[in-house]
């Protein structure tokens, strides 16, 4: 089993993005959903878990996905991975519809899932595409694995390594094709607090170096204002009204990465995000003795800041 999605390839493939001047790698697809919707049918009738999807997704932005558990971000990921299809509207990736998995897309799960048999170097392989010669290949894995740090590892095996290294390893293997949209499923979940502060950092390097549009699904509210240009916060519709669409709103994340984690705009986001979320937050008020007091700028949020003008409610 692999959390990298393999894939038949699709007629719109990479050759076809976009070029881009001076030797830079073309530039990544973006990812449109429209009106998206996924019920699901049980004996106790027809389950709505994702309604009225409205998404556009720029080429190469970090778009994150927050909300309660159960509200159907895996199903939305899943949905765009093509793994599973909606029960209505449409996700196209560039100009081409979604009809299965695509080899222009890659997944990473929360779970490492690598082949405790293999060494690290044959699970990142694992993720290259179809006919990839030999030594392209080799010459593609080593890269990664000094992306992600690993290089020294290479022939280890995963029982041998940290949950940081397996998960580093589970990132290289999603990198492996140069996917145009990287789909990641609470990548850091199972991480201690200080890898995966860590493996943010190390997503932006990579996002950086070698640019991909990214959906995050995140339990994480500041690491979603951390990664992402957008974050969406979804509802569970189940407790919504019957004419709720999933969307309880969009945030634009101000300023451009690396970001500042002690910024308080995005302390702000947070706190409404968290409200959004149903989970009651303070942001913290400077005072004298924090370096913070001294700045003009770090003042509580009023209806100026960037709180209030980046959100767009739609709440129906
Ligand atoms: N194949 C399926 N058949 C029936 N119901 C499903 C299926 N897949 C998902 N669901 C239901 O859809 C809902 C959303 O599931 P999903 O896994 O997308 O939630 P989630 O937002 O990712 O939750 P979590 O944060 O806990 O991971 C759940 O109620 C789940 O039971
Ligand atoms: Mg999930």
């Amino acid at each position: 089993m692999t959390s990298t999605v393999s894939a038949q390839p699709a007629p719109d493939t990479r050759s076809a993005a976009p070029e881009r001047p001076g030797g830079l790698p073309p530039r990544p697809h973006g990812v449109r959903l429209d009106e998206v919707a996924r019920s699901f049918d049980s004996p106790q009738g027809r389950h709505d878990v994702l309604r009225g999807l409205d998404v556009e997704l720029g080429s190469g932005e970090i778009l994150a996905v927050v909300g309660p558990s159960g509200c159907g971000k895996s199903t939305l990921l899943r949905l765009v991975a093509g793994l599973d299809r909606p029960s209505g509207g449409e996700i196209r990736i560039g100009a081409t519809a979604i009809r299965g998995t695509d080899e222009r897309t890659a997944v990473a799960f929360q779970e490492p899932r690598l082949l405790p048999w293999r060494t690290l170097e044959q699970n990142v392989a694992l993720g290259l595409p179809r006919g990839t010669g030999k030594r392209e290949g080799r010459e593609r894995v080593r890269h990664l694995l000094q992306l992600v740090g690993l290089e020294h590892a290479a022939a280890q095996r995963p029982r041998e390594v940290s949950g940081g290294m397996a998960q580093r390893t589970s990132l290289a293997r999603a990198l492996a094709r140069s996917p145009e949209v990287l789909l990641l499923d609470e990548p850091f979940g199972a991480l201690d607090a200080l890898t995966r502060l860590r493996m943010q950092d190390l997503l932006l390097e990579i996002h950086a170096a070698e640019p991909t549009t990214v959906v995050v699904v995140t339990h994480d509210v500041e690491e979603a204002l951390y990664l992402a240009d957008r974050v969406l916060l979804l509802r569970t519709l189940r407790e919504a009204g019957p004419d709720a669409g999933s969307l309880v709103r969009t945030v634009d994340v101000p300023g451009s990465r690396p970001r500042d984690r002690a910024d308080r705009a995005l302390a702000a986001l947070r706190v409404e995000l968290l409200a959004g979320l149903g989970v009651q937050a303070h942001q913290p008020t400077p005072t004298a003795a924090t370096p913070t007091a001294s700045t003009p700028t770090a003042a509580t949020p009023t209806a100026s800041t960037p709180t209030a003008a980046t959100i767009t409610e739609n709440l129906s």
